[in-house]
């Protein structure tokens, strides 16, 4: 997409695209101001009309303004900081070990399907309490909806994978009700805004956003850095040196590749952008992997570099919507790339393997990544 996000950038940064009836940002500072002025740029697209997945979200954080977004958001703030997150680190950095044991001697494996799947999935799974053996339907499902591009298209799957989605988490949340735990689910049925608990489908919003934001994304961010690495040899070998540089490395796979290509919102008022006036209640699209390499932000956009200073990306959207598990997706990947570099010696690209891209306008990575190295 990034030709392209070049050519819209210079000729058209603020574009009315007639077919669907939005309209697309590709300038750094109109997406900042997009994603970040929420008085205008609502996050609330609407669940009435909405697909199954889009009536599930519709009244998550995600898909919330002020006030409620705050009240919502405060809920689960505690779970996420960086010093929560980091009493995880343990944990995180055993299940990788877990994970690359079963692999280290074969010499090539797929890293998606052995690690980046798995490892976001699981330690989502335990926050919310979600039991091993019911992990395995969550890729089906979470796969379904993100592969879904477009708002109100749903497919026969995708209505499917919502009604058993649903299902899941009515019972799970039944369960928990009976048995509480120390999970966010538990959390979350034990709170209450101005006295009030949230409603089931409010739950059920969080449980869903939960399961789709943490992981395709943070699968992708591992996957997406294995590339950027891959590409890169000579920072592999940089980083085995000064493995300090990893989280400033993490950070520019982040703008580099970003694992959120898009986001959407609606217009509120009548409001311009660039050189345009849009009306009110326009959906608009953000897109951040287009802001991420524009040109009046970054210096040399279209250059992997780790030594990047001030990298003001938007990877995680900006504001208050800014990604809450932002602190556990950079963990993720932190423990990810130090075990692979300890224990995946020479780790390099399959040849001749074509990359398939995942189906998805929002979400960027890719299926399958097939690497070799020097088995122990
Ligand atoms: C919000 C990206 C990982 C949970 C967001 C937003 C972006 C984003 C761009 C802003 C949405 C908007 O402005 O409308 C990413 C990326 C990730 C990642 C690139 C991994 C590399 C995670 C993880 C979790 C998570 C691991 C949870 C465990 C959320 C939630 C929100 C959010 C709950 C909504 C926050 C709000 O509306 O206040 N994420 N995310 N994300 N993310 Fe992430």
């Amino acid at each position: 997409p990034f030709p392209y996000y070049e050519r819209m950038r210079e000729t058209a940064p603020v574009y009315y695209d007639e077919q669907s009836g939005s309209w697309h940002v590709f300038r750094y500072d109109d997406v900042q101001r997009a994603l970040s002025e929420y008085a205008t740029f609502s996050s609330h697209m609407g669940g009435d009309d909405a697909s199954g997945t889009g009536q599930l979200f519709s009244l998550s954080l995600i898909a919330t303004d002020p006030p409620r977004h705050r009240q919502l958001r405060s809920l689960v703030t505690q779970a996420f900081t960086p010093k929560a997150v980091d009493a995880l680190a343990p944990r995180i950095a055993g299940l990788t070990d877990e994970l690359l044991e079963g692999i280290a001697d074969r010499g090539s494996a797929d890293l998606i399907k052995a690690l980046a799947y798995p490892l976001p999935v699981i330690v989502i799974s335990e926050l919310m309490g979600i039991p091993a053996q019911d992990r395995e339907r969550f890729k089906r499902w979470s796969d379904v909806i993100v592969s879904q591009t477009r708002a109100g298209s749903a497919s026969e799957d995708h209505t499917a994978a919502n009604m058993e989605m649903t299902e899941y988490f009515l019972a799970l949340i039944d369960e928990r009700r009976s048995r509480p735990g120390q999970d966010l689910i538990s959390t979350l049925l034990a709170a209450e805004i101005d006295g009030q608990k949230l409603t089931v489908p409010e739950l059920l919003g969080f449980c869903a956003l939960l399961l789709v934001a943490g992981n395709e994304t943070t699968t992708n961010l591992i996957g997406n850095a294995v590339l950027c690495l891959a590409e890169n040899p000579g920072t592999m070998e940089r980083l085995l040196r000064e493995p300090a540089l990893i989280p400033q490395t993490i950070e520019e796979v982040l703008r580099f590749r970003s694992p959120v290509q898009s986001m959407y919102r609606l217009t509120v008022a009548e409001t311009t952008l660039g050189d345009e006036v849009i009306p009110a209640g326009a959906p608009i699209v953000a897109w951040i992997g287009s802001a991420n390499r524009d040109e009046r932000q970054f210096q040399r956009p279209a250059e992997f570099d780790v030594d990047r200073g001030h990298n003001r990306h938007l990877a995680f959207g900006h504001g208050i919507h800014f990604c809450l598990g932002a602190p556990l997706a950079r963990l993720e990947a932190r423990i990810v790339l130090e075990a692979l570099l300890a224990r995946l010696p020479g780790l390099s690209l399959e040849q001749g393997v074509h990359l398939e891209r995942m189906d998805s306008t929002i979400v960027y990575g890719v299926k399958a990544l097939l690497v070799s190295w020097q088995p122990a």
